[in-house]
């Protein structure tokens, strides 16, 4: 499989995840591998290294940016700094469930606002329900932190591949974000609760998050064209 025969709309939901501490590796990274991916997925790591302008950065390189930052903190704080990302043009951004539906809500609302002052589209938030490198989470916490985004009007929920289906049951409309993806047989790293790319769409899942299955790789290019082409 060449990138050409990736389609458009595939490309449109594979984020790549930019876990890298410079942001010169990170742009030869996503132009590399451009024609896989549509979105640039910039983590704590990347962000907390190159800040806002690596932002800029992925959008000017044609990528639509995924702010992976987890927000969690009281929602004054949640709200302000959601306002100066909406800002910036990303099209994603996370906060933590866990932290209650006052905070997402406020990280919605920030996000909001930030963008439609830039004069921007706005981005969609995303709750994090249950991290995927989290093997212990009792199974009803689940229902709970997808009624959280659901109550706060976010645009989507991350979950594991496995719990797909239980998010789009209680709430179809939101969108499914899964990272923790491999090929099969391959090493998981830290992640509890790892799924193919193919297992992750047949779930349903909306956009897929694919790092180190790509990124770790010798020959990074062959291991996305490897990776996907079970997929199209
Ligand atoms: O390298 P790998 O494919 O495991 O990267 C997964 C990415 O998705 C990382 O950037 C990680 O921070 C992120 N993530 C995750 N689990 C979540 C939410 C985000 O692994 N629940």
């Amino acid at each position: 499989m060449t990138t050409a025969e990736i389609s458009t709309d595939l490309r449109s939901r594979l984020a790549l995840a930019l876990d890298v501490d410079d942001a010169v590796e990170a742009q030869r990274l996503a132009r590399e591998l451009s024609g896989f991916f549509g979105v640039a997925k910039v983590g704590l790591e990347l962000f907390s290294a190159a800040g806002p302008p690596v932002v800029q950065m992925l959008i000017d390189d044609g990528y639509r940016v995924f702010v992976d930052l987890k927000l969690a903190d009281i929602p004054n704080t949640v709200r302000r700094a959601a306002r100066v990302l909406g800002a910036l043009g990303v099209s994603y951004l996370t906060m933590h469930a866990f932290a209650g539906p006052a905070v997402l809500r406020a990280g919605v609302e920030g996000l909001t606002e930030g963008a439609d002052r830039a004069g921007l589209p706005t981005p969609a938030a995303l709750a994090v329900t249950v991290l995927t490198s989290d093997a212990d989470a009792p199974p009803h916490i689940l229902a709970k932190r997808v009624t959280a985004a659901v109550e706060a009007r976010c645009a989507g929920v991350v979950c594991a591949t496995a719990d797909v289906a239980e998010a789009k049951e209680i709430a179809p409309r939101l969108l499914t974000v899964v990272p923790g993806l491999r090929a099969a047989g391959s090493p998981v790293h830290d992640q509890a609760r790892a799924a193919t790319p193919a297992e992750a769409l047949a779930a349903g899942a909306d956009l897929l998050v694919i790092g180190r299955a790509v990124t770790a790789a010798p020959d990074r290019t062959a291991a996305a064209s490897q990776l996907l082409a079970s997929l199209s």
